[in-house]
């Protein structure tokens, strides 16, 4: 997904708003899981989230979104957000978030998703890693 960090974005500082940006991701990462659960889903947690840099009016951003695991109903979608100066041409890593997103089903009932395979070391890596990260996010939300 790309954006353009518009005036209306920023604050007084011209910076990117961080909250205008996690709602970018958020709407990247409902795409990704509704296009692999081809249902609605919805966001149940946002967890890790890591501003590394700051985002300047002008600047394009990327917003790249993967899923890593489904589970039963629950998908685990990693995101990253890169910033790029026009002028320069130089891009960075601006963000990185790992968001839960329930497919639900007509009765807004939470159901059951397709699995995913991982192909890749990095893939692999993730998706084992995903499973640790659920019960770490459970735990902390009781
Ligand atoms: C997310 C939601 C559908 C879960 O419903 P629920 O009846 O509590 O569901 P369950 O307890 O049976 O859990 C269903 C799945 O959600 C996961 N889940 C529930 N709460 C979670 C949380 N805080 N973080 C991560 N995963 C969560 C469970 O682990 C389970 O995953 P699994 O089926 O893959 O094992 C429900 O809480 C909800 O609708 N929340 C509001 C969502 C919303 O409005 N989002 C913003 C707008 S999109």
């Amino acid at each position: 997904m790309t954006e353009v960090v518009c005036p209306n974005d920023t604050n007084p500082m011209g910076l990117l708003q961080g909250g205008r940006l996690v709602q970018w991701m958020d709407i990247a990462c409902a795409v990704c899981a509704q296009n692999h659960a081809e249902r609605i889903c919805v966001t149940a947690s946002i967890d890790s989230v890591k501003f590394r840099s700051p985002a300047k009016v002008g600047d394009i951003i990327t917003i790249k979104a993967k899923i890593t695991r489904s589970f039963n109903s629950s998908m685990e979608i990693y995101a990253q957000a890169w910033s790029k100066n026009v002028l320069s041409q130089k891009s960075y890593l601006i963000n990185e978030a790992y968001f839960t997103f329930v497919a639900i089903d007509d009765h807004a009932k939470p159901t059951q998703v397709p699995s995913v395979k991982p192909s890749t070391a990095i893939e692999k890596g993730e998706y084992l890693n995903a499973e640790k990260r659920k019960a770490t996010r459970i735990k902390t939300s009781k």
